[in-house]
């Protein structure tokens, strides 16, 4: 029996793991600089979370859930995205009473039963931030151009930024009865799923991924002429900011987003590798969902960055990927002879404390030590054999400039941290 992962999923090797780490590592430096602090939620919620926020008519719930009962048969889902349990977990633990203003951020694994291709998976991974406590337009320019320096940061250079606004509650019901009235004309030409969203909710034929009905959805009567007084203002606002910040934007008209808990301000981040129906991210305005979660009327907007996609526009824009950062010096104790083992063994593991050691776990030649030293591209290598133990010192080498010197063994550690430790590897 031959295992294979899951379809739509994939494992993220050893050889690949630093461009994932040092992304994450530089979006959690910049989130922090913005005032974001890590959230964690589990990556399994009640099923029904998901059906209230993210919506039923959406393809989410309908096609990509992946769904469970427990022994107890309570129905749960792997999480398909990273608002709706950070919504659940804020008015759980009441997080507005610590801060009435709260930004949070999460990193980690969402799961949706979509079609597996390039940039789309079944598990895939997003770096989310969530503002919540805020209806400010400020709020609205300031987490856009925060997705785009999180971008930036990863190396994904050439990003389109895809912006628009449904308005509030009132404008988003007035333009989905114009929505409907549109539709209605040519409902033959809809699929079957999009006739039952004529009723239910029309906004989500524009997120339809048959062709036939973005084809239709292409000359719809723009969202911007039903928008009341307040959310105009309010997306002129985001707009004028975005401009103070410097930040390109161009105008959707039909940027709906795939989620029902949106008002106002929506947006996207595209890339021209990827493709128009692939974003490097989105995210928009909820200000209704923390109300509708049984918590405190809160306005809120956020983003979520698609890892996998963010790496894959990387490596387009930098050839190579995101570094996966400078490469720690470390030591390859290679040992000589059973006299000389047990020191070995003892001072490999002490001299972790300070630094990387290997040490080969079996008894080999010099030159089969040496070539495995080289391998693993360690910078210095530390030759402990029964001579050296009998001198009560060790030869250390550095690899890239051959030097080499005698140590004692009493004075290795400071050897370490003064000559060593600093030697970055390339
Ligand atoms: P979303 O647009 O559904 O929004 O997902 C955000 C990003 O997750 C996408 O732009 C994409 O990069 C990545 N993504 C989604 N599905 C897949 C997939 N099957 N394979 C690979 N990557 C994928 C949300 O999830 C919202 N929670 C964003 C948000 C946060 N809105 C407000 N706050």
């Amino acid at each position: 029996m031959r295992y294979q992962a899951p379809r739509g999923t994939q494992d993220i090797l050893p050889g690949n793991v630093g461009e994932w780490q040092a992304f994450e590592a530089a979006a959690g430096t910049i989130l922090t600089r913005y005032g974001y602090r890590e959230i964690r939620t589990p990556v399994f919620e009640q099923k029904e979370l998901f059906q209230r926020t993210v919506g039923q008519e959406t393809d989410i719930v309908q096609k990509e859930m992946y769904c469970f009962k427990d022994r107890k048969e309570r129905e749960f889902a792997l999480r398909p995205e990273g608002t709706a349990p950070v919504i659940r977990s804020y008015i759980e633990n009441a997080l507005w009473k610590e801060r009435q203003f709260q930004k949070l951020y999460y990193i980690g694994p969402m799961f949706r039963y979509d079609r597996p291709q390039k940039g789309r998976y079944r598990q895939f991974h997003q770096v989310g931030a969530e503002a919540i406590g805020s209806l400010s337009p400020l709020v609205d320019a300031e987490v856009i151009a925060l997705m785009g320096e999180t971008l930036r940061a990863a190396g994904v250079k050439r990003t389109i930024l895809k912006l628009n606004s449904l308005g509030d509650r009132e404008s988003r019901n007035l333009y989905a009865v114009a929505l409907k009235e549109y539709f209605a004309l040519r409902e033959k030409a809809l699929c079957p799923d999009c006739r039952r969203r004529l009723d239910t909710n029309p906004l989500r034929i524009l997120d339809c991924k048959v062709p036939s009905c973005g084809e239709l959805s292409r000359d719809i009567p723009p969202m911007e002429g039903y928008l009341n007084e307040a959310s105009r203002t309010h997306y002129e606002q985001v707009r004028h900011w975005l401009e103070v910040l410097e930040v390109a934007y161009e105008k959707d008209k039909n940027l709906v987003r795939g989620l029902d808990y949106y008002t106002r301000t929506t947006f996207e981040y595209h890339h021209g590798e990827l493709g128009s129906s692939v974003a490097l991210g989105g995210g928009g305005r909820y200000d209704l969902l923390v109300e509708e979660c049984g918590g405190p009327d809160t306005p809120a907007i956020g983003f979520s960055l698609g890892t996998e996609r963010v790496l894959l526009a990387a490596s387009q824009d930098r050839g190579a990927g995101i570094s996966s950062g400078r490469k720690e010096s470390g030591i390859y104790l290679v040992w000589l002879g059973e006299g000389a083992l047990e020191t070995a063994f003892k001072l490999a593991n002490s001299l972790r404390r300070l630094i990387t050691v290997e040490m080969d776990p079996e008894n080999r030649s010099l030159k089969a030590q040496l070539r495995q030293a080289d391998k693993l591209g360690i910078s210095h290598v530390m030759i402990l054999g029964e001579q050296e133990l009998a001198e009560q010192q060790v030869q250390i080498k550095e690899m890239a400039t051959g030097s080499q010197e005698k140590i004692r063994l009493s004075e290795i550690e400071d050897y370490i941290n003064t000559r060593i430790k600093n030697t970055a590897v390339q």
